[in-house]
């Protein structure tokens, strides 16, 4: 290997890393920089520096992108042996998509946690995981191993990735640190010229080829070798042109040198992409190319090298320089030959590809096996592959139909892939000309699902119940599940009437001798719509009917029916078959479908421990969704979770988080017209400003909630911002006002005669009250109260009591109730209404010794995940496999819980995270 110059904090980030990793500590490295600026050079010396380190790598090629898991494949070979330590789920998962095993349908998730879970296991010796031209890796493997690197924290690998500057990837996404790498130090810049230049260069000429190119050192090596024409003209100033461009020409006309023939194996090469030597000679001569022409384009130019078993071009820009060289017409010959030679089952899918590239025009035998490898892509999760090879096969078909059919293919898999945009714009090629009925059906329901996520909320239900009705008298459980699924999906716009009236149509086709899952999903889309728009006992009894059909059904295998037990299950959560149907959502969503409907139900999971004041915990779970939901392009669920936990950072008094969150949901929420999440994160900065006694802000945040309600119809009591109105007029001085919200809102709480709005009703007619009657409304507000599980809500009312008492010098009760509620708040952990407990309380002349901080604020949301699973009894595997997680970062976690809590056992953790409070 040649000497590497300069380089020197580079050189240290990678020893770092090493070091690290010798010691249990996981790190990710992603170097950017242009072409030929030394990345894989910084890769090599990694692994020189490796020592008894294990090493796994894998690089990207530029021509093989579209061949899905081949990157992770290429990666994981050398570490396959131990696939069958991982859990059985994964093992599939992980087979099927790298075609060593049975196909079976796999997770996205499941894949990425299984891929995490080889690599840790793998590194029972430090492990050293190379990525080299990471923007030419296959998406699905790119994804997947972006997955498993932000879950490295206590495993022994060091990971180095280099990727192009200015090329997208899901690596770059990742969080991982970044270094930019730029030009050689001038002294490293100018011995790596003259070392590389047939004779001593003068100062002035090495000064010259360092101005034009900027230190890059593929640059500098390929000048050196063509120093005279720097030296001929004192005023020679190459063009300002890319460094790659520069580069490439200087391959070029190396490659000039070369015969006719030989030109065509060197674009042979650049054309097989990993294609081993010897095919490249079977290619060679089935495109009646001489032996003796290899031979030249092996030997002679100093473009290629054997390595392994592989040919390769010296560097990446020469194989690009020579394929974009080429006409046309050659590029069509070299592929046709490659294809030829490829005929084998195991790179039917490379062969499509090549006889795609060799095509000059429609071409149905091509469109057909191309069509087959994009199903065997879809079938591996490989959805981006998928897309780009069905719509490859449109291009290449002449019958409309198919071309019809395959550009549907396309969207679908765009769609799946996150790639939006995309797949409506192949939605609507493909509908142009389409004859077939049921084609038009599919491109419409793919059409209503992509507007009812991306913010054509109104339009996705049009078009979602059209389709729905013309698919009727073909298949009229799909309709069912198609308008069930819809209303689901157009949650987080609020769009209630739309809501309804398309659950309406789920409820009215379903018979009686349905398959249950038919009634469920109807069900609980018509019953969770009705309970938003308060259409009084409709919704709970929608939502009783579908939990009876749960009963003995079976939730594997049908995502959307998991998603239905977490919705029944959240609304049912008083029952005691409510929370066993949460449970039974989540177990069955993170075993058999995390990417599909984990972040729902993590989302209703949260909103049930909200409500049971174990904030922490639903903290965690939120978290959790909401990193999935990145991870899987899920923009509607991410901005529900986002928005649910704006709720929990006000309630906290989290004032940054609280900040940051909601910029992120207000832009999600203009993005995809999600009025719903919206408002939720309006009310929860509305709190905010309320508890910090911030009234006027307060009123202009209500108002706005008001507003966004008004807009969508919805007027349940429960969420209705009427009582928080009332106590800020009360605060701004404008009692009229006050009094007038307070009453309105009496009314819709006695129609909806529920504890918890005729509660708050009173509470708010306590604030308005004059000062001989106040006491009764909070009295009747606390018996209410007491019929809920809503201590925060009591906690609040103590405290409105506690304040109007003290004004009216009754002191003694007054500090009777600012004690119960300070005492709730400090346990909740609700800091900023500890503060106005207790300001209220050191106003009335006493500030009574608080408790300690309860410690589980102060573990991380990872770390309370992580607590709850081992207090129930889980072992470090079994919770590390269930959160994504390696055992050894499991472990980690539990050390800092242990020492966070002071606690040294299972048994006092039980104690701790098993009791009420958390
Ligand atoms: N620090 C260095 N000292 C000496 N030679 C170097 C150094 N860095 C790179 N080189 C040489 O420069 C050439 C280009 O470097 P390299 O292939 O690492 O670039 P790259 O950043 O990987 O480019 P690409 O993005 O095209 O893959 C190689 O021949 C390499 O040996
Ligand atoms: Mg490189």
């Amino acid at each position: 290997m040649p000497v590497l110059l300069g380089r020197g904090p580079e050189v240290a980030r990678i020893e770092r890393a090493l070091a690290d990793a010798r010691l249990g500590v996981s790190s990710a490295l992603v170097l950017r920089g242009e072409p030929g600026i030394g990345k894989t050079a910084l890769l090599r010396h990694a692994a020189a520096e490796a020592g008894s380190m294990r090493i796994l790598s894998a690089k990207g090629v530029e021509f093989e992108a579209d061949i899905p898991f081949a990157g992770l494949h290429d990666l994981l070979h050398p570490a396959l042996g131990m696939v069958d330590r991982l859990p059985p789920v994964g093992a599939r998962a992980l087979r099927a998509v790298l075609g060593l095993g049975e196909r079976v349908e796999s997770d996205r998730l499941v894949i990425g946690a299984a891929t995490l879970g080889l690599l840790t296991a793998w590194a029972e010796t430090p492990l050293l995981v190379l990525l080299d031209d990471a923007q030419w890796l296959d998406r699905a493997s790119a994804e997947t191993i972006a997955f498993a690197a932000r879950r490295l924290l206590a495993d022994p690998i060091a990971l180095v990735v280099a990727i192009r500057e200015g090329e997208p990837s899901p690596l770059l996404e990742a969080g991982l640190e970044e270094a930019r790498v730029g030009g050689l130090d001038p002294a490293s810049a100018a011995e790596l010229l003259q070392s590389a230049a047939p004779a001593r260069l003068r100062v002035e000429v090495v000064r010259r080829i360092m101005d034009a190119t900027g230190g890059n050192p593929l640059a500098l090596v390929e000048m050196a070798s063509e120093a005279h024409r720097f030296e001929a003209a004192a005023g020679y100033a190459p063009l300002p042109v890319p460094i790659s461009t520069t580069v490439e020409r200087a391959y070029l006309r190396r490659a000039v040198a070369v015969s006719a023939a030989g030109r065509s194996v060197l674009l042979l090469v650049a054309a097989s992409g990993t294609a081993g030597v010897e095919l490249v000679r079977r290619a060679a001569a089935a495109a009646g190319l001489p032996q003796s022409a290899v031979e030249e384009a092996e030997a002679a130019t100093g473009l290629l090298a054997l390595r392994g078993r592989s040919l390769e071009f010296v560097h990446p820009l020469a194989a690009a320089a020579v394929y974009h060289a080429a006409s046309p017409a050659e590029r069509r010959a070299v592929h046709r030959a490659l294809a030829t030679v490829m005929s084998d089952l195991e790179s039917a899918d490379r062969r499509a590809w090549h006889l795609a590239a060799a095509a000059d025009g429609p071409d149905e035998q091509v469109a057909a096996e191309l069509e087959a490898a994009a199903g065997r892509a879809r079938a591996r999760t490989g959805h981006a592959a998928a897309a780009a090879g069905f719509e490859e096969a449109a291009r290449l078909s002449a019958d409309p139909g198919l071309r019809s059919r395959r550009l549907f293919a396309a969207a679908a898999s765009a769609w799946l892939a996150g790639q939006a945009e995309r797949a409506v714009v192949l939605l609507a090629e493909a509908r142009s000309g389409v004859k077939d009925e049921w084609l038009q059906i599919e491109i419409e329901a793919l059409a209503g699902d992509i507007a009812l996520s991306q913010g054509a909320v109104e339009e996705g239900y049009r078009l979602v119940q059209s389709a729905a009705a013309r698919l009727v008298g073909r298949d009229r459980l799909r309709a069912i599940q198609l308008l069930a699924y819809a209303t689901l999906t157009g949650f987080g716009a609020g769009r209630l009437a739309d809501m309804l009236a398309t659950a309406r149509r789920a409820l009215d086709l379903v018979r009686p001798d349905d398959p249950p899952a038919a009634g469920i999903a109807a069900h609980t889309a018509y019953g969770c719509a009705a309970v938003m728009a308060a259409l009084g006992d409709a919704g709970p009894r929608h939502l009783r009917a579908a939990e009876e059909l749960f009963r003995g059904t079976e939730l594997a295998g049908d995502p959307l029916l998991m998603v239905c037990a977490g919705v029944v299950g959240l609304f049912l959560r008083e029952a005691e078959a409510g929370r066993d149907l949460l449970e039974r959502a989540h177990a069955a969503a993170r075993a058999d479908a995390p990417a599909a409907a984990l972040p729902q139900v993590l989302y209703y999971l949260g909103r049930d421990l909200a409500t049971t004041e174990r904030w922490a915990a639903a903290r965690a779970h939120y978290e959790e969704g909401a990193r999935l939901a990145r991870e899987t392009s899920q923009n509607n669920w991410l901005t529900g979770l986002l928005a649910a936990l704006t709720q929990i950072d006000t309630l906290e008094g989290r004032s940054s988080e609280l900040h940051a969150h909601a910029v992120e949901v207000e832009a999600l929420a203009d993005r995809h017209q999600m009025e719903l999440f919206r408002a939720w994160m309006v009310a929860a900065r509305a709190l905010h400003e309320l508890a910090g006694g911030r009234a006027a802000v307060a009123l202009e945040q209500l108002l706005r909630l008001r507003a966004i309600h008004v807009e969508l119809g919805i007027h349940d009591p429960d969420i209705d911002p009427a009582p928080d109105l009332a106590e800020v007029n009360v605060r701004l001085g404008n009692h009229d006002v006050a009094a007038v919200e307070a009453q309105a809102f009496l009314e819709a709480a006695r129609i909806k005669g529920q504890p918890f709005a005729l509660a708050r009703a009173e509470r708010a007619l306590g604030l308005v009250a004059l000062d001989g009657e106040f006491a009764a409304h909070f009295e009747a507000a606390l018996a209410h109260l007491a019929r809920t599980r809503d201590t925060f809500e009591t906690a609040r009312t103590n405290l409105s009591y506690g304040e109007r008492l003290r004004r009216a010098r009754r002191r003694g009760e007054a500090r009777r109730h600012l004690a119960v509620a300070l005492e709730v708040f400090d346990r909740l952990g609700a800091t900023p209404w500890s503060q106005r407990a207790l300001a209220e309380l050191g106003a009335g002349g006493e500030v009574p010794g608080r408790r300690d901080e309860s410690v589980r604020h102060r573990l991380t949301p990872q770390e309370v995940q992580i607590a709850l699973a081992l207090a129930q009894g889980q072992t470090t595997r079994e919770a590390a496999a269930k959160l994504f997680l390696s055992p050894k970062t499991v472990e980690y976690h539990l050390r800092n819980v242990y020492d966070k809590l002071e606690i040294h056992s299972r048994e006092e953790l039980r104690a701790i995270m098993g009791g009420p409070a958390e």
